[in-house]
């Protein structure tokens, strides 16, 4: 392998320290404590595993941790009736509502009754329209992991050509903003995209994020290139075990690419840090 490894969870570590240091002079200075709030719908086992983490390192930095469950058999009138109470609770800060829901209920219409200024996962049609115009904005969490490991590895992206591979809501299309943002030239590429293989080719910055196990060869990786990897893939290994696997072929992409994030341990710790200093973000903001 001769690529350098971003190591995202010690970079989230960096970050979880830092936002540490913001909560402890908010207590000791002004007397507030920053508050998260998670609403979980159902038992989804990858769900639970989800809130329960993030639960747990809210509390490690110091911030106050609500955790709110309803069955999967909730209505949506009982959602939205959680969530605007959370909107008017002054010691929570920041609200997300972890998806998937349970189909009686409208996602796009739960996330859009969120106070814009708590929506830490910045998945409100006002954030994504603040992102999308320049403005200051809620910045989904997992782009912006991405991003700061892309400036702390290269510095200005300015000018570079990042191919962002998926165009999800959640990841593609915000990913694609930043970058922008950055002044990338910045190439969206999706499953209906003619010769994916010519487009990744000419990257400076590739970002994985459709989901699908190994489909990024290494051959396609332009040497030197930063390579991103968001995917997190369950395949079934050697002797009937499950491993995770991201979108790329991480053995062979190594070989070409000057730096590349492994799964797991890249992208994916990087995912809840930002919850935590979105949280932050918006506790500052809320608080003058
Ligand atoms: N489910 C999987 N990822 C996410 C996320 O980033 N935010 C929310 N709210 N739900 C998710």
């Amino acid at each position: 392998m001769t690529a350098v490894l971003i190591d995202g969870k010690a970079f989230a570590e960096r970050v979880r320290a830092r936002v540490a240091g913001h909560v402890t002079r908010l207590v000791e200075e002004q007397g507030i404590t920053p508050g998260l709030a998670v609403v979980l719908v159902g038992e989804d086992p990858a769900s639970q595993v989800y809130v329960r983490n993030k639960g747990r390192q809210t509390r490690e930095v110091g911030m106050a941790s609500f955790e709110h469950r309803l069955p999967v058999d909730a209505p949506e009138a009982e959602l939205l009736a959680l969530v605007e109470r959370l909107n008017a609770d002054p010691s929570v800060h920041g609200i997300l509502v972890q998806l998937p829901l349970p189909p009686q209920m409208n996602a796009e219409l739960v996330i859009n009754a969120i106070d814009p200024a708590k929506d830490v996962d910045g998945f409100h049609i006002s954030n994504v329209g603040r992102l999308g115009t320049g403005q200051k904005s809620m910045v989904p969490c997992t782009p912006l992991g991405c991003l700061m490991m892309l400036r702390d590895h290269l510095g200005s992206l300015a000018g570079l050509e990042a191919v962002v591979i998926g165009r999800s809501n959640i990841v593609g299309k915000p990913m694609a903003m930043l970058l922008l943002g950055d002044s990338c030239t910045v190439t969206v590429a999706h499953s209906r995209t003619r010769d994916l293989a010519q487009v990744v080719r000419r990257a400076d910055i590739v970002v994985a994020a459709v989901g699908r196990a190994e489909m990024v060869p290494g051959d396609w990786i332009r040497p030197g290139a930063t390579v991103i990897d968001v995917g997190i893939n369950r395949v079934e290994g050697e002797g009937g075990k499950t491993r995770l696997v991201g979108d790329v072929h991480f053995e062979s992409a190594a070989e070409r690419a000057g730096a590349i994030t492994p799964v797991p341990g890249g992208v994916g710790p990087m995912t809840i840090a930002c919850l935590l200093a979105n949280t932050v973000t918006a506790c500052c903001r809320a608080n003058g």
